[in-house]
């Protein structure tokens, strides 16, 4: 792309904070494109990205470690060479306070917490602030003092240098942590940095990785063919969608039903893409994965024998359909994790699919959303034309209901279990709660109970129901359901599945407990 159509951006180095996604995505909330970078990043790797961005500032982000640590992370000092202001946040500050000559020890207290800052003068960054302002801090070495240079913004209790600034170096520091909503002004002290003082012009939308994903496929792939395995989530869904709008009938999207969906899932999936132009192959696929697992109880061989046997059906499909390139919807979160560069030469052809490697050999792999986090795609799903429900769909585990069958999985089971989660998503979507957990479903237990039906004695299964919150999943509380909700539920599951006597809920917290049961 020229450089003049190329969107203004600010690059954040990782230190390793825990927050430094955060500080990207607020940046790119405000329509400015951000790039995350390992805090080892040459000055190279920084110029290197003038090639998807004019890079207009650099954020250093937090870390857990001191820099006064032995084995510390540093930075490579010629990027502050480069022109462009940098802006250090709690790690960040103190190593631009170390790196020129500032006092940075150990703080006599751990600041950790909401705490004031008192802005001694609110102008730079701090233009627009109040005289006291409350901040998010999390920090255990303090800056004291900075050559005169230097100004000094803002203190707090224990710090005394806690926000410092030297415009003609275009150098800037905040102990505290701006991209945090406790920091309640934290919006205004970015939007400073990023207009004022780095002169961003808001220039980046995410919708426009439509037709940039567009281009950019059509060049990758040419004339060529290209696979991709569909599973019904809002990643792949908006990928296949792109590459679709690119490639017309030479994209393949392959939905192996693998018996283990929802109910009417994959029906739901074909003629979702379908309405927007995208060739859907279902592949009902139910009888072999049942064969396979018949008899199988542990969670991990049901795991590795449902990933085989997909990769199995989607390599014969991707072969007859004579597809060269695989498309991946990999997110901006999964690239970064997984430590792949934007900028990395080679291609990797193992992805996962299902969690295992294809064996097969590809020309190259296509992942038109590898610069996204998850809620921008959703923005660019509803955007294409995603119905709804299928752009906000709850989280499903690619082993699907196997991993919600406590035990040997069959047939009956399958279909009992997939009752009773159509009845708990329909009472929870119609209830109060409605929109506010992070998942919510049944799980069939290996637990036969005595019950009565009509008149008569029953002896059959226990569902348990699983409602959780979560942010990110890595963590997750269940949810203090309503018990008319939980009633309702009940009733309706025992009601409607005559070989349920039992319904438990699942009042288990993420740790201790994994959300899913298996
Ligand atoms: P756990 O059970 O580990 O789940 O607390 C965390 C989140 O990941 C989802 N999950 C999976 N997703 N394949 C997936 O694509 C899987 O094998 C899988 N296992 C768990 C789970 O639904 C939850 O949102």
């Amino acid at each position: 792309m020229s450089p003049d159509l190329l969107p203004d951006g600010i690059v954040i180095l990782d230190f390793g904070g825990q927050y430094c996604h955060l500080i990207a995505r607020r940046v790119r909330e405000m329509n400015i494109y951000s790039e995350i970078l390992p805090s080892d990043a040459s000055v190279d790797d920084v110029k290197a990205l003038g090639k998807v961005m004019r890079t207009k500032g650099v954020i250093l982000s937090g870390s857990p470690s001191s820099v006064n640590a032995r084995d510390s992370l540093r930075l490579d000092e010629k990027i502050l060479e480069l022109g462009v202001p940098v802006l250090g946040l709690c790690y960040g500050h103190q190593l631009l306070a170390q790196l020129n000559k500032g006092d940075v020890r150990k703080g006599t207290v751990k600041e950790y917490g909401s705490r004031t800052a008192y802005i001694e003068k609110a102008e730079g960054i701090l233009e627009g602030l109040e005289l006291e302002e409350p901040v998010w801090m999390s920090h255990g070495d303090t800056v004291y003092s900075m050559p005169s240079c230097f100004r000094v913004l803002a203190h707090t209790d224990s710090a005394p240098v806690a926000a410092f600034s030297y415009p003609e170096k275009g150098i800037y520091g905040l102990q505290w942590h701006p991209e945090v909503k406790h920091t309640v002004h934290g919006d205004r002290m970015l939007h400073n940095f990023v207009f004022d003082i780095c002169k961003c012009a808001s220039n980046w939308h995410p919708a426009d990785a439509v037709e940039e994903g567009i281009r950019t496929v059509k060049k990758q792939v040419g004339k060529g063919k290209a696979v991709i395995a569909l599973s019904g989530g809002v990643d792949s869904s908006v990928a296949a969608a792109i590459v679709g709008k690119a490639l017309g009938d030479r994209i393949i999207a392959v939905h192996v039903d693998h018996g283990l969906m929802r109910m009417g899932e994959s029906q739901q999936v074909k003629e979702a893409m379908e309405r927007i132009g995208v060739n859907v192959k279902v592949i009902d696929a139910k009888e072999r994965f049942l064969k396979r697992l018949q008899g199988v109880v542990e969670p991990e061989m049901k795991r590795k024998i449902i990933g085989e046997e997909f990769i199995r059906v989607f390599e014969e499909e991707a072969r007859e359909f004579g597809a060269e390139y695989l498309v991946q919807g990999t997110i901006y979160p999964d690239r970064i994790e997984s430590g792949i560069t934007r900028h990395a030469d080679t291609i990797k052809t193992h992805h996962n699919v299902g969690g295992l490697p294809l064996h097969m050999e590809f020309k190259g792999v296509v992942e038109p959303l590898k610069d996204l986090y998850k809620d921008e795609v959703r923005a660019l799903g509803a955007k294409i034309g995603l119905p709804r429900d299928l752009v906000w769909r709850q989280p499903f585990p690619g082993p699907g209901l196997a991993v919600r069958i406590v035990g040997e999985v069959t047939e009956d089971k399958i279909e009992a279990l997939r009752m009773a989660d159509a009845i708990v998503t329909e009472q929870v979507e119609k209830s109060e709660i409605a929109g506010l957990p992070w998942q919510y479903f049944a799980v069939l237990t290996d637990t036969k109970s005595t019950g009565v039906k009509g008149d008569e004695r029953a002896y059959g299964w226990t569902v348990a129901v699983r409602i959780v919150e979560s942010v990110d999943a890595m963590t997750a509380n269940f949810t203090r359901a309503p018990w008319e909700l939980l009633e309702r539920i009940s009733n309706d599951i025992t009601n409607s599945i005559p070989q349920v006597t039992r319904v438990v809920y699942d009042i288990t917290n993420k740790p201790p407990s994994t959300i899913e049961w298996e």
